[in-house]
């Protein structure tokens, strides 16, 4: 029988990470005026490093820190020390280009490949910020953040968000029914379920939480038209089609009734003394 490759697979996961860093190199100038628009990254950064109570002073790893949204918040949130890494050159060189704050780092890598920080003193927290459920191997990154981590310290992560309304629980879905298009072949990553089981396999002390944040037509269709966005929605598609493809879909919600919810699901563990 043939079947596709396995995630874990190394040619699986190098075509994921391949069309990551496409997707992302494509998307800096949009995803920056998204987040000067609605400050959204940042927010939901703030959010998570509250939940997490992260110490002031601490020094963060930010894994898949983009553009640096995620690492400035966690500067301001906790007067921390940020180091981010991601795979997209491009986001990396705009936040260097952008941010130049002494106490934060950025640097192109793998998440899945931590070596680099080998010699530097032990994190006292690592984030994922809205970035995990694009990792291929999340065990593999999340076993050596944890390496990594001070004994004490947490990991966190964010991850991608659900759609509803008190009356619609799953609000992209019902776009597209009223659109009568079909609905994509959504090609999970690194679901909710494999992340959390990958962290709590590691600490064993997982806890959960969801961040509401409330949007409207606009939103959606702001957040979607970032490139990386609406490849997950119309994968085949260059870029101008998908993001008028956006905009006719999300506006079949206006007669839905607003506000709609954008839920954020949220996850940490600590590392105990062993
Ligand atoms: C939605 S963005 C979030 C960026 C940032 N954390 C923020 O809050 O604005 C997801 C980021 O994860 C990065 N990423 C995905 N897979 C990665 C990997 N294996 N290693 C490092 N970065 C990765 C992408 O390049 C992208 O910049």
């Amino acid at each position: 029988m043939k079947t596709g490759p396995s995630p874990q697979t190394g040619n699986f996961a190098s075509r994921v990470k391949g069309a990551v860093r496409r997707n992302f190199n494509q998307s800096v100038r949009i995803y920056q005026a998204f987040e000067e628009k609605r400050g959204f990254f940042q927010d939901l950064t703030a959010a998570l490093a509250r939940w997490m109570k992260l110490p002031q002073g601490a020094t963060i790893l930010d894994i898949g820190c983009g553009n640096g949204a995620s690492c400035v918040a966690l500067r301001e949130a906790c007067n921390a020390t940020v180091y981010g890494i991601d795979l997209s050159e491009a986001m990396i060189a705009d936040a260097r280009r952008r941010l130049r704050d002494p106490h934060v780092h950025f640097i192109v890598g793998d998440g899945e490949n931590l070596d680099m920080f080998r010699d530097m003193p032990l994190f006292d927290a690592v984030v994922y910020n809205a970035s995990l459920f694009v990792f291929p191997n999340p065990e593999r990154s999340l076993a050596q953040a944890g390496g990594h981590l001070k004994t004490g310290g947490k990991i966190g992560f964010s991850f991608y968000p659900r759609l509803y309304s008190a009356e619609f629980p799953d609000l992209l879905g019902r776009a597209y029914e009223k659109k009568g298009w079909p609905l994509p072949k959504f090609r999970t990553i690194t679901s909710w379920d494999k992340a959390c089981h990958a962290l709590e396999g590691l600490f064993g002390n997982l806890e959960t939480a969801t961040h509401e944040i409330t949007g409207d037509v606009s939103f959606l269709i702001d957040f979607f038209s970032i490139p990386a966005q609406s490849a997950s929605l119309f994968p085949k598609l260059p870029y101008e089609e998908r993001a008028e493809k956006v905009r006719e879909l999300f506006e079949t919600l206006d007669a839905e009734g607003t506000p709609f919810t954008i839920g954020w699901d949220m996850a940490m563990a600590v590392k105990r003394p062993e």
